[in-house]
């Protein structure tokens, strides 16, 4: 089962869009923003209007953009968002959050992977295979994948030092929901992992000597996100281009452990916003997300990002596996 799809896959990548009805009956569900799309990309900003309008015109249709849906913070009351990490104390509830669907198109990079990066975009794709298939024992994760993402990240942001902080295998096929965090699926939920002061809260934690020397430089936090064993099917990775998310769509909420606080960005809807996926992503390539980033002259400074449903996904695809790994960047050493 698993050979046919991935031969299935293969074929797929070597005929790019520009139909073949073979194709469109694997992927039905599709339709081609493509030729409008680069457009836009090079119209930048200015063609926001011009793209919504595009994404409800049927006449364009692509095979590897894919319409979809993605949960969207909605407020609940008019309560200061939470969510607990741990069982909370009797009678209070795990967090007070509520989402909603939104339509979403989300947009095929595969071809033009290169027109996106980290400082205008705040994501970015880069073909960078492992020594490691397996990820199975967590001593050589720490040690020798941690190693590679340390390189991978020098290479492509030209830091001076690199402090990898955590990690989550994504093994299993149940979503990580609001009530089961445990549970290392894909997250089907926009978001940003840290809010700006829980990213500064951060470098004072793994560096309290040396935080407000590295702050008075550039920090960034990035997440280094690769999938396992098979290329992607099911439930792909969506970042959100920086340029269309605007001031008001950010949602602290407050993430409370049993000894700490942190807080992470849930995101409201916003029909501006653009969501990009790399179509078929391979155990080869990997998604840079940007978490963080202290500068302020108009630099990305993070990506909102979410697990979404693929409806054109082969039913007899493996799962995704994926692994993402979380660092913290400096300038400064
Ligand atoms: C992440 C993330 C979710 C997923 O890497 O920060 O949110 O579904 N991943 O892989
Ligand atoms: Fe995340």
């Amino acid at each position: 089962m698993v050979t046919a799809y991935l031969g299935l896959v293969k074929s797929i990548c070597q005929i790019r869009p520009s139909a073949g009805t073979g194709i469109a009956s694997h992927f039905p569900t599709r339709v081609d923003l493509f030729p409008l799309h680069r457009r836009c990309e090079s119209a930048h900003l200015a063609s926001v209007e011009s793209y919504t309008a595009m994404l409800s015109s049927s006449s364009i249709t692509s095979l590897r953009d894919v319409h979809t849906s993605l949960n969207f913070y909605v407020p609940v009351n008019h309560e200061e968002p939470y969510q607990y990490v741990f069982t909370p104390p009797e009678g209070i509830a795990h967090n007070n959050l509520d989402s909603e669907a939104r339509p979403v198109v989300v947009l095929d990079v595969r071809g033009s992977e290169s027109e996106y990066d980290l400082d205008k975009n705040g994501f970015q794709y880069v073909r960078w295979p492992s020594a490691h298939r397996e990820f199975t024992d967590p001593e050589t994760i720490k040690t020798k994948y941690y190693a590679e993402v340390e390189d991978l990240l020098k290479s492509v942001t030209s830091a001076k030092r690199v402090l990898l902080f955590d990690h989550t295998l994504r093994l299993s096929a149940t979503a990580e929901t609001l009530d089961n965090l445990g549970a290392r699926g894909p997250v089907e939920r926009v978001h940003v992992d840290q809010t700006y002061e829980a990213a500064r809260a951060r470098v004072h934690r793994h560096l309290p000597q040396d935080a407000d020397r590295v702050l008075s430089s550039r920090v960034r936090i990035i997440n280094v996100w690769r999938p396992i064993q098979n290329p992607v099917a099911h439930k792909p990775l969506a970042v959100c281009d920086w340029r269309t998310v605007g001031p008001d769509d950010l949602v602290s909420v407050r993430l409370i452990y049993p000894d700490r606080e942190g807080s992470t960005f849930s995101v409201r809807h916003n029909p501006d916003m653009r969501f990009h996926y790399l179509s078929n992503q391979t155990p080869d390539e990997v998604t840079l997300i940007k978490c963080f980033d202290s500068a302020e002259d108009g630099t990305a400074r993070l990506t909102p990002h979410s697990a979404f449903t693929d409806p054109g996904s082969p039913p007899e695809a493996p799962h995704r596996q994926s692994i993402e790994v979380r660092a913290l960047v400096f300038d400064s050493l």
